[in-house]
């Protein structure tokens, strides 16, 4: 009978417009993982009629954090409904809250940490020049995303840290500059999986 393969889970840190699902696509795209954007799952779930999404809109404009439960259980039903096991989980987790929370219900760590690591000044003026006008890219939302981030998810990624699990990746320069610092972490993966 088949053997029972773990899923290789890979987590994508970084603040709002520091170019996770930029690289996602590219990683997606050379490397066939499946990708889940916490933000988009989330924004999806607002716009369908379900019992969260009201709350979800309130707390998404508003540039706080949907409570872990929500978030967990939206990610395992796309991880359930999946048949590739390579999940590349993008702004997730944003707390130690979502961090432990996706431990207890999905019962699953990540192989490593990806963390793009970008100047606040950098991060404001892409999203205030992004074109495809989300709720959240104004500048108000914008700074309480930031405070947001720096609160909640640097604890996050200092605990990968300390685990050796994280990846420090510098996202300044050309999109194809930054996927040359991705490139050799995936590659790594691979070789180790043969
Ligand atoms: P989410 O959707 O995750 O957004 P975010 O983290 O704020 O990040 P963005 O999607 O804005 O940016 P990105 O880093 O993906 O950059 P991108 O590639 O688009 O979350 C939104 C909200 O959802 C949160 O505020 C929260 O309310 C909620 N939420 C999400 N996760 C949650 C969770 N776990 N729990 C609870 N709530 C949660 O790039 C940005 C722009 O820059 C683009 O225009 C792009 O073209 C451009 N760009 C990219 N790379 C470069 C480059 N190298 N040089 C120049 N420009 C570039």
């Amino acid at each position: 009978s088949p053997k029972q393969v773990a899923p290789l889970i890979t987590f994508v840190l970084g603040g709002p417009g520091s170019g996770k699902g930029t690289q996602c696509a590219k990683i997606v795209e050379t490397f066939g993982f499946k990708h889940l954007s916490a933000g988009d799952l989330l924004r999806r779930e607002m716009i369908s009629d379900s019992e969260y999404g009201s709350s979800i809109l309130n707390t998404i404009s508003e540039g706080k954090i949907v409570p872990s439960e929500v978030t967990v259980k939206l990610i395992l039903r796309e991880m359930e409904a999946s048949d590739n096991q390579k999940f590349l989980i993008d702004g997730f987790p944003r707390s130690e809250e979502n961090r432990a929370a996706f431990e207890q219900i999905v019962g699953a760590e990540p192989r490593f940490v990806l963390f793009f690591d970008c100047p606040e000044e950098e991060m404001v003026k892409r999203v205030l020049s992004r074109n495809e006008g989300r709720i959240d890219d104004n500048i108000d939302t914008m700074r309480n995303r930031l405070k947001v981030f720096e609160a909640l998810n640097l604890p996050v990624i200092d605990y990968y840290s300390k685990k050796g699990k994280l990846y420090r990746i510098n996202a300044v320069g050309t999109v194809d500059e930054i996927f040359e610092q991705v490139r050799p972490v995936f590659e790594a993966c691979e070789q180790e999986a043969k």
